[in-house]
């Protein structure tokens, strides 16, 4: 007899229209060769690094704005532009592309550093060497010629919270330490507080020119997933409906492309998984909550233990169908918990501090309510339907030992 996966498989093929062209077109991580809306940011960005094509130094750039507003498409595409340009030429301009927020290039000083002489051709064991002479390394490597190098620095704030300030500060003075190579230096934030928290002398330093930007509207987003449909889906297979509810629900959010692609590209794998030959307004609806539900339970999963401690007690109290669950609830049942885990308990106030991150993730909501004379305390509820309560207790339980 045939078994279940073999059917799935021959099915599979059997499709008569399958619903995907090119499935890997609608990933985020692939890079279009066309960027509708967004011209300004393009030729802002490669009017200030062109200098660099007669040996200029440009200018540091500061570029934010919230996730899915296409600063890194932009910024890796301009860089690439600038390179080919060079290359065909002086061959004078280098740019290096660095994620801060990835763990094994970026999340220590040695790392950063060791990452760059890496872009720059040199392999330097990931640990083991001292600081110092990574640095020296670095120099060497980057200071052997005349050149521009344009380092691009991505989600930089997440480098602030690894390391200094004074990291930073020195990194975008690395000039005055270069003979003959000009460094300049982009950095990218989706964090638009990040400025505010930033040391004013790194912030002058790195912002001598800013980009903005800004969220895209449903009318770009439909553009944008217009672009992608044509190289990512069979012909024909989307219903009218389909591109302006992705559009319109990723610009409620904060018109962000990343989510409006995510949207499409799954609501097209429903659809596929369902036999559908057409993907419609129904798939989209079912999209937005899978990707919901993924993210919820993903964010469950990389807590650290106390707020899963911290959590599951909440979950405990509501499965006990108490209505007005407040913080000394949560954690009287928080502190029985701890010693049936052999978990030492936080303090009252810490707890407290871990039901506002919970309520920050959208796991739970926490509403701060007035006692009048006697405080303030919250009022503790689900965000989460039942289903997806079950499945963050299972998560839960599989990585707490209770
Ligand atoms: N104007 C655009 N045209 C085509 N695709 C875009 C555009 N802006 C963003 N995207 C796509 O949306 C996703 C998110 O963009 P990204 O540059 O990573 O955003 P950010 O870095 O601002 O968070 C990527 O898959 C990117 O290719
Ligand atoms: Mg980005």
């Amino acid at each position: 007899m045939e078994n279940k996966a073999q059917m799935i498989f021959q099915d599979f093929i059997k499709t008569s229209t399958p619903i995907f062209k090119d499935r890997n077109s609608l990933n985020s991580h692939f890079t279009p060769d066309t960027i509708p809306h967004r011209n300004n940011q393009i030729n802002n960005l490669a009017s200030i690094l062109a200098p660099s094509l007669k040996g200029g130094k440009p200018s540091n750039v500061f570029i934010y704005g919230m996730t899915g507003t296409g600063k890194t498409l932009v910024s890796k595409y301009v860089g690439q532009e600038l390179e080919k340009i060079s290359n065909q030429g002086t061959n004078q301009v280098k740019v290096l592309y660095i994620n801060c927020k990835m763990k094994k290039t970026a999340d220590t000083e040695y790392r950063l550093i060791a990452e760059l002489c890496r872009l720059l051709g040199q392999d330097v064991p990931s640990t083991g060497l001292p600081t110092q002479q990574v640095y020296n390394t670095f120099f060497r490597l980057l200071d052997f010629r005349k050149w521009v190098v344009i380092i691009i620095l991505d989600e930089i704030d997440s480098l602030v919270q690894k390391m200094s300030d004074d990291f930073l500060y020195n990194f975008t003075r690395i000039n005055q330490d270069l003979t003959n190579a000009r460094v300049s230096v982009i950095g990218i934030t989706n964090d638009l507080n990040f400025v505010d928290i930033l040391d004013p002398r790194v912030k002058s330093s790195l912002s001598e020119e800013e980009i903005l930007f800004p969220p895209y509207n449903a009318l770009e987003l439909q553009d944008i997933l217009r672009q992608r449909t044509k190289l990512g889906f069979t012909e024909g297979v989307l219903t009218d409906e389909v591109i302006p509810k992705c559009a319109a629900l990723a610009a409620q959010e904060h018109g962000d492309a990343r989510r409006a692609l995510d949207l499409l590209r799954v609501a097209g794998e429903l659809a596929e998984r369902t036999k559908g030959t057409n993907v419609t307004g129904g798939h989209v609806d079912a999209a937005l909550e899978k990707i919901d539900y993924d993210r919820i339970i993903e964010s469950v999963k990389s807590l650290p233990k106390q707020s899963k401690a911290v959590l599951y007690s909440t979950i405990n109290l509501i499965e006990k169908n108490q209505d007005e669950i407040q913080t000394g609830d949560v954690f009287n049942k928080y502190e029985d918990n701890c010693k049936n885990m052999g978990l030492s308990p936080l303090t009252q106030r810490r707890v407290s501090d871990l039901i506002s991150e919970l309520d920050m993730l959208g796991i739970i909501n926490a509403k701060v309510v007035s006692l009048g004379r006697y405080g303030r305390t919250r009022i503790i509820k689900t965000s989460v339907t039942n289903k997806v309560k079950d499945k963050i207790k299972n998560v839960l339980e599989m990585s707490l030992v209770v």
